[in-house]
């Protein structure tokens, strides 16, 4: 499917002769393969007669062999996947035989995609990333602090790099634009944090999507595509998000997030805003300081100022902010 996928990428009309020609296999073959892709991956494709079929919207698949093949990005294995449960996942799964590290997980669309604080992550085919990076992490738990916002720091590089200049983080790693999100990040821990761990660093990213299966994203949301109204070309984000994500995560090695604190500050949307924090029953109401340099989340809560870390808490603004 995913040959007869590559044939039609480009939105143009394909004969079902040529396409069976190219593919080796029968005209009926074909129209049977077009069915599933229209049913499987909800990709509508238009028939006229005389003229064969065409894709109603172009689409630029991630390529393996290009993406391993580029010099002057880090020299991570790339693992193409058409369709799979949660790239996390696969991740964690291919770890106990992976050659070498860091490698990577990319997918065309995601059946489970995971997101923070057990929701899940729509992840339609073809038109965003979902890319999940193995590295392996010694020294101890110190060695995590602050990673997954030095990860959000990396993204918002590319992202600002590919011209949306607007978006900025929200702690602890959302991207947004405005009030809408526009990525979000998932770290996922594999070993003893004490000793020696696999941290997989989950990134969606919504690129070319233009609409969401109706109302599946229960929060505001936009695209790279929305914002800048021009299809991105996601192979070239992958490979400069690597290139990103290789020189924060050396910075955080070697120096700490302290080292980033300045800059995550000066792209932190909410810094100084009024926010409650939702840490389990109760919120806790306060205006944003900033982070700590472990990453932690400063508020002074009632002139007194309180930390608070966790990958489980999450902020909003308060309506008086
Ligand atoms: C969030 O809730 O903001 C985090 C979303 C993280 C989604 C990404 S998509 C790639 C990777 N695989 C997953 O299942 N989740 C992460």
């Amino acid at each position: 499917m995913l040959a007869l996928l590559r044939l039609l990428q480009d939105g143009r009309f394909h004969s079902g002769e040529a396409l069976g020609a190219a593919l080796g296999v029968s005209r009926s073959a074909v129209w049977k393969q077009l069915q599933v892709l229209q049913a499987e991956l909800s990709l509508p494709v238009h028939k006229v007669r005389g003229r064969g079929y065409r894709l109603e919207t172009p689409l630029q698949l991630l390529d393996e062999d290009w993406l391993n093949a580029q010099v002057g990005a880090p020299q991570w294995h790339a693992c193409v996947m058409p369709s799979v449960d949660s790239t996390n996942a696969e991740a964690l799964r291919l770890l106990p035989s992976a050659a070498s590290l860091p490698f990577y997980v990319l997918a065309e669309r995601q059946t489970s995609g995971r997101g923070r604080r057990g929701r899940s992550w729509i992840s339609p085919f073809g038109e965003n990333l979902y890319y999940s990076l193995v590295v392996r992490v010694e020294g101890g738990v110190r060695q995590l602090d602050g990673m997954s916002l030095a990860v959000g720091l990396a993204l918002l590089n590319v992202i600002h790099c590919f011209g949306v200049t607007e978006a900025g983080l929200k702690w602890p790693n959302d991207v947004l634009v405005g009030d809408r999100k526009l990525a979000g990040i998932l770290l996922e821990l594999s070993g003893d944090p004490a000793d020696i761990c696999h941290v997989v660093i989950g990134i969606g990213l919504n690129v070319n999507m233009l609409v969401s299966e109706a109302g599946a994203i229960g929060q505001p949301w936009t695209s790279m595509r929305a914002e800048l109204a021009c299809l991105l070309n996601r192979n070239e984000l992958v490979t400069e998000l690597n290139k990103q994500l290789s020189r924060y995560l050396d910075i955080q090695r070697r120096d700490g997030f302290a080292a980033l604190q300045d800059e995550w500050h000066a792209n932190h949307l909410w810094q100084g805003r009024s926010v409650a924090l939702t840490a389990g029953a109760a919120p806790v109401e306060g205006k944003v300081l900033g982070v700590d340099h472990s990453g932690a989340i400063r508020l002074s809560v009632d002139g007194v100022e309180r930390v608070f870390s966790g990958g489980e808490l999450s902020l909003r603004l308060r309506d008086d902010s």
